[in-house]
């Protein structure tokens, strides 16, 4: 089968092309390692040489398109195969001519899977953002029973936290028929020159940050800041509650995150029910995007250090959006608020839980004790939590509390 040529594919990625002995392929490792370029690659072959039908799974479905869809667009048009296949946009499947499809689909409603027949293989894109409950269900799917020769699937993630499903799940306990590749940058001749350099500066700046997303390895576990429970919340149960939104920007080595909640200030719960977290957006796109989800009207309370972003957003018709108040201890004090809440967060909000489980206190350098500042980083959903949250925080509270009531039963 190897009339390939070898040309297009990173080294790991060569050496694994056609293996299709293993029931699962993890690939995990630092970020730009080539490992979703490779898992697309080896399922693109695949497609090409027999009939297969492909689940590509991501958990938020709105983060497919500009994501995997693009690549698997771009892999099929640079091997050549761009008169070989039909695309369709309106519900992102891919049909090649030989009847195998790429099917993509979002997890954020499990039951949408459920109803796909004659899976193949899937490939999961980011797969530290679904959860197990997710991986089982996506299991029993690829092994209904019937005669499929090869039935594969392929994960790709970068080690966000031990606490995350995965690393007990397949670090811990060795998984049967499993196949474990970890890469990290140096495995990708394909690098930008400028990104490489990028990371090499993280080894100085911020050795925790270059351990997880340049080395890839798994960091040890510190003293986690805030305790959470995750689950779907369903709206019927929050709507009555007060809202809260949250924005903190970024853009191009920090994501800007808009974040939505609800919060019950009689049983002392806070509800963190959506997120919208991306690099590279200008303000008139985060204004976009604040009017698509449908929040123009309400309260946003932003990051104070950028007025201008926030008159700009604001005259982009987010008639609401003011600056969060910022005092010498906000962050402090914003963290004890929230710690005296019990947080719950919607499942579907894979970003912010990435950060809940990453962001510890700093340890003292020379005594190894923690102190009483968080480590600056992992925190531009939750930077963005404690802005929405700040009404809260003040004098207004009381008068809030008071509105609350009636919903808190
Ligand atoms: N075979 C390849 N041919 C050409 N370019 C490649 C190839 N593999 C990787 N690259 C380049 O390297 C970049 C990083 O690759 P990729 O996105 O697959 O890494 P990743 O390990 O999935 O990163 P992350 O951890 O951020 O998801 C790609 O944007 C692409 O430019
Ligand atoms: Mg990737």
């Amino acid at each position: 089968m190897k009339a390939l040529k070898k040309e297009p594919f990173n080294n790991w990625v060569w050496d694994i092309i056609d293996d299709y002995s293993c029931g699962t392929e993890v690939y995990y490792g630092g970020a730009g390692s080539g490992k979703s370029v490779g898992a697309i690659q080896k399922a693109v072959l695949k497609a090409c040489n027999s009939k297969r039908r492909i689940l590509v799974i991501r958990k938020v479905q709105r983060t497919i398109k500009e994501s995997i869809w693009h690549l698997t667009i771009e892999l099929l048009n640079q091997a050549g195969l761009s008169k070989s296949y039909k695309s369709n946009k309106s519900d992102f499947t891919i049909a090649l001519s030989n009847g195998s499809e790429f099917i993509f689909k979002g997890l954020d409603d499990p039951e949408k899977i459920k109803s796909i027949d004659g899976i193949t293989d899937i490939v999961v894109e980011e797969a530290t953002d679904i959860t197990l409950e997710d991986f089982t269900q996506l299991n029993l799917r690829l092994r209904p029973g019937e005669e499929v020769d090869y039935p594969q699937i392929y994960l790709m993630f970068n080690p966000v936290s031990k606490v995350n499903w995965v690393y007990p799940y397949f670090f811990v306990n060795p998984v049967d028929d499993c196949k474990i590749i970890k890469t990290n940058y140096k495995n990708n001749r394909f690098l930008r020159r400028s990104y490489i350099d990028y990371l090499n500066t993280m080894a100085d700046k911020n050795p925790a940050y270059y351990k997880i997303y340049a080395l890839g390895e798994f960091a040890t576990l510190d003293k986690l800041i805030f305790r959470y429970t995750k689950r779907i919340i369903p709206h019927e149960e929050v709507k009555e509650l007060p809202l809260f939104n949250g924005l903190d920007f970024g853009y191009v080595n920090d994501p800007s995150a808009f974040i939505n909640g609800r919060i019950d200030l009689v049983n002392k719960k806070i509800y963190v029910t959506g997120e919208y977290v991306r690099k590279g957006m200008l303000n008139d796109e985060i204004a976009n995007v604040i009017i698509d989800l449908g929040y123009s009207k309400e309260v946003i309370n932003a990051d104070s250090a950028e007025q201008k972003s926030i008159a700009e957003i604001k005259r982009k018709g987010v008639a609401r959006i003011k600056p969060a108040r910022k005092g010498p201890d906000s962050v402090i004090n914003g963290i004890q608020f929230i710690q005296q809440y019990e947080l719950v967060v919607d499942e579907r909000c894979p970003k912010i839980t990435e950060e809940l489980d990453n962001y510890t206190w700093k340890k003292d350098k020379k005594s190894g004790e923690y102190i009483n500042k968080p480590v600056d980083m992992f925190n531009h959903c939750l930077d963005a939590l404690r802005y929405g949250l700040e009404p809260y925080m003040t004098g207004k509270t009381n008068k809030l509390e008071a509105r609350n009531k009636p919903f808190g039963l």
